[in-house]
């Protein structure tokens, strides 16, 4: 596993605080205008710092205050199984590596600001608690199992990566790789994207592409609907690993 047994400080320098603070700048307006109420609730309990990159320790600080989540800091991609072990902890990976200035618009691998203003958020909303116990209990039961990890992953994203939500009858997003990139706020928008209902099932036989913006979203009608999946999928997967 790639987490690191304590945190290693970097030390970013100011051309590194320059590009969150840019990073900031561009997608704040998006976030606040589209972003699901959950994720501005927990936006504004986190008090995420504009114009320098915050430290582990200063986000666990406030964590410990609104929230049974710590955020730990991994290198880079963690192989599925590893994502889903620390998530059933509650400890939420974040990578420590910023990308440059020329990833402004996209960064291929894994950073800070996609991982803590895309995720961080979310983490204590009641769904995202019901979700990540679900899917990281059905995992640790089934790790070996590569169909079913598979399954869990793109479940995981075309939720809290590329996941819309109704709120009044508009479109609001919670997915934090939609949020963190204002290429993909707009696709959301354009009228040739495809948005189809929330079906657990079919999310799950569906694979994708974390390089490109995507072609279709999923929607839920309500957090409520994922819950009930949560519900659903915890049973039928539960059963499957005692089989
Ligand atoms: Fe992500």
């Amino acid at each position: 596993m790639e987490t690191l047994e304590h945190e290693h400080i970097i030390h970013y320098t100011s051309d590194d605080h320059l590009v969150w603070a840019e990073l900031y700048e561009i997608n704040n307006q998006n976030m606040m205008k589209y972003a699901c109420k959950d994720y501005i609730k927990g936006f504004n309990d986190l008090k995420i710092p504009t114009f320098k990159i915050p430290t582990f320790y200063e986000l666990n600080t406030i964590l410990s205050t609104c929230s049974t989540w710590t955020i730990v800091p991994v290198s880079g991609y963690l192989a599925s199984e590893d994502f889903f072990k620390l998530i059933n902890r509650r400890k939420f990976p974040i990578t420590q590596r910023i990308r440059s200035k020329n990833e402004i618009e996209f960064s291929e691998l894994p950073d800070i600001f996609h991982d803590i203003m895309g995720h961080v958020p979310m983490l204590n909303s009641d769904v995202h608690n019901l979700f990540s116990k679900t899917i990281s209990d059905i995992a640790l039961q089934n790790l070996d199992n590569p169909i079913i990890l598979e399954k869990l992953s793109n479940l995981y994203w075309y939720t809290f990566e590329t996941g819309l939500v109704k709120e009044n009858g508009e479109i609001k997003i919670f997915g934090g790789a939609i949020l963190t990139s204002s290429n993909e706020v707009n696709n959301v928008f354009k009228e040739d994207t495809t948005i189809l209902p929330f079906d657990a099932e079919l999310i799950m036989s569906s694979s994708f592409d974390n390089l490109n913006v995507q072609s279709t979203y999923f929607i839920l009608e309500s957090f409520d609907q994922l819950s009930d999946a949560c519900k659903k999928l915890s049973i039928i997967y539960s059963n499957s690993a005692t089989k």
